[in-house]
């Protein structure tokens, strides 16, 4: 996938750095930002951030993903990443995390949006969420862009950390008119 830099009033969007590893690492040590993701570890262990950095570089350079660190405008700081997984051709599935303190502030649903655009321009014309059950905040920022409920996927049984939850599949059709399109 190409390299877009999305800056969109509060948020702006940048490819990842090494030297977002720290700010990573603070970021997701945090259980009630690791908890409601597939695959971040709790507790988050030494060098985890950088291997994070080093498969996200290499799936990106083979146009399997997309990662982008999120800062507020005008501010270099990562406070969340948002991606894009290429599930088939012209079919991506949407992910993203914002640090603890930033939530509420319509952080995600900026960039949410900002990544929704990139993935318009890349050819993308449909994007899937997973959302587990009791994360109401992440199913507001996809409602808020347009998807609605995968009738096609029924919840999925999924264990995190020992504990047996729903995973939600959603979609945003991006050939349609509306919000996301
Ligand atoms: C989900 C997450 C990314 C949201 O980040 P954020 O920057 O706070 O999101 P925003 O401020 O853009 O939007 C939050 C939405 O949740 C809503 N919200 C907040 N608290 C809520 C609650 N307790 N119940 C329901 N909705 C709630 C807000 O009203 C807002 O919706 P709106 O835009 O329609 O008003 C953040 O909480 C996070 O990183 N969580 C942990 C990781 C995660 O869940 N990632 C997604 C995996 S699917």
């Amino acid at each position: 996938m190409r390299t877009t830099v999305a800056d969109l009033g509060i948020v702006a969007l940048r490819p990842l750095r090494a030297d977002d590893s720290a700010a990573i690492a603070a970021q997701v040590s945090d259980f009630e930002v690791a908890r409601w993701t597939a695959r971040i570890p709790h507790p988050y262990p030494p060098g985890a951030a950088d291997a994070f950095l080093l498969d996200a570089a290499a799936t990106d350079a083979a146009g399997a993903t997309l990662h982008r660190a999120v800062t507020r405008a005008g501010d270099d700081s990562l406070v969340g990443i948002v991606s894009l997984v290429m599930i088939r051709p012209g079919v991506a599935e949407l992910g993203y995390w914002v640090g603890r303190v930033a939530w509420g502030q319509g952080i995600a649903g900026a960039a949410a949006a900002a990544m929704i655009g990139i993935a318009r321009d890349q050819g993308i014309y449909r994007l899937l969420g997973k959302v587990m059950d009791g994360n109401p905040r992440s199913m507001a920022v996809l409602a808020r862009q347009g998807f609605v409920t995968d009738h096609e996927a029924p919840p999925e049984e999924v264990v995190r950390d020992g504990q047996r939850t729903l995973l939600h599949s959603f979609v945003l059709d991006l050939t349609a008119g509306g919000q996301g399109a």
